[in-house]
């Protein structure tokens, strides 16, 4: 054998290898055009015999041919990743990815957030680590009063720390948002606090953990009927316009007069009690606590209210949970029905 034919055998087998791509896999056209028993292989063996001058150019003609087919065996591998008849259905179904949605208590947060944005209240959001001072002392709560008591409080500090503002807390009522506000702005004050609250107590019926909100109108000759009329407008927008409440005389030691709201929910519900279900508090702003807040309560008056968030929601709702826990579990099969 010389040069010559040398390059005529390798480009012959080169043309069956063009034949074969079209009908065997890659891996056969591998093994078949350079594995160990493939007639290239063997003509390699054969340069050891052409005359020594030709070796050279025989060896770069050898490399040339696998460079080649190893280049067309990488673009086959490839192409054949891709299926070769793709044909588009685009009547088949479509890739359902689940998608979430928001926690029930969120909202209800917007929504109660939402009515109030309409009857021209701000929203604000104030420490949940408090002081005493804006959850009780300001508040008019007098020094040991077992009233504070009721609030069930968790301490941060086991003593009054600051010989103004006292201990630290965790909030048990956004109504310690009151004065804070009144000190950050002048009347007239329309704001709206949701927050989280705290208090040490954990049952079917109560969470150590839940929201609050609570609205607070200062301005000129406010008066109950204000606070009425917004109530109405609460109630009938959140339950239903045929809501049937009561305002019933109650005690907080920073209103004065002070109510608290029932809202008629009818004998079979079982969170309210007969019938009626207690949604919160409110009254008209102590002149204590106005002037803590640096307002003079002879030229300026104001309401208040704060009503909780989840309870309310549920048992309006008309949703009979045995354990309102269940609400913070994460339990995805419980908070995708709402
Ligand atoms: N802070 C009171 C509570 O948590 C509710 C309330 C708010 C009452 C505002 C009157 C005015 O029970």
């Amino acid at each position: 054998m010389n040069l010559e034919e040398f390059k005529q055998k390798l480009s012959n087998i080169f043309s069956t290898f063009k034949k074969d791509k079209e009908v065997l896999s890659v891996d056969e056209l591998k093994i078949k055009y350079l594995g160990r028993k493939s007639e290239f292989v063997s003509m390699l063996r054969l340069i050891g015999t052409l005359p020594i001058s030709e070796r050279k150019e025989a060896g770069k003609i050898a490399n040339e041919f696998k460079n080649k087919i190893e280049k067309l065996l990488e673009k086959l591998e490839s192409e054949n990743n891709q299926p070769k008849n793709y044909n588009l259905d685009v009547t088949l179904p479509g890739k359902k990815v689940p998608v979430g949605h928001m926690h029930i208590t969120t909202q209800t947060i917007r929504e109660v957030a939402d009515i109030f944005k309409k009857l021209g209240f701000y929203q604000v959001r104030y420490p949940e680590v408090e002081w005493d001072y804006y959850a009780f002392t300001a508040l008019n709560f007098p020094e040991d009063h077992p009233a504070r008591d009721e609030w069930e409080t968790f301490f941060i500090d086991s003593k009054p720390i600051n010989s103004k503002y006292g201990a630290r807390i965790l909030t048990p009522h956004t109504s310690s948002g009151q004065v804070r506000e009144m000190e950050k702005r002048k009347p007239p004050i329309r704001m709206i606090n949701i927050s989280r609250v705290y208090r040490r107590q954990m049952s079917v019926r109560h969470l150590m953990n839940f929201y609050q909100f609570e609205g607070l109108v200062i301005d000129k000759n406010i008066n109950i009927g204000h606070l009425k009329g917004i109530l109405d407008f609460f109630v009938k927008k959140f339950i239903g316009p045929d809501t049937k409440y009561r305002i019933r005389p109650y005690h907080f030691p920073f209103t004065e007069p002070s109510f608290e709201v029932d809202v008629w929910l009818g004998k079979e519900n079982k969170m309210a009690k007969d019938g009626w279900l207690e949604i919160g508090g409110a009254g008209m702003v102590h002149p204590n606590v106005l002037r803590a807040g640096g307002i003079d309560p002879n030229e300026y008056s104001g309401y208040a209210f704060g009503w909780g968030i989840e309870r309310n929601k549920l048992s309006i709702g008309g949703i009979n949970l045995e354990d309102i826990r269940i609400l913070y579990q994460t339990d995805i099969r419980f908070l995708e029905q709402f």
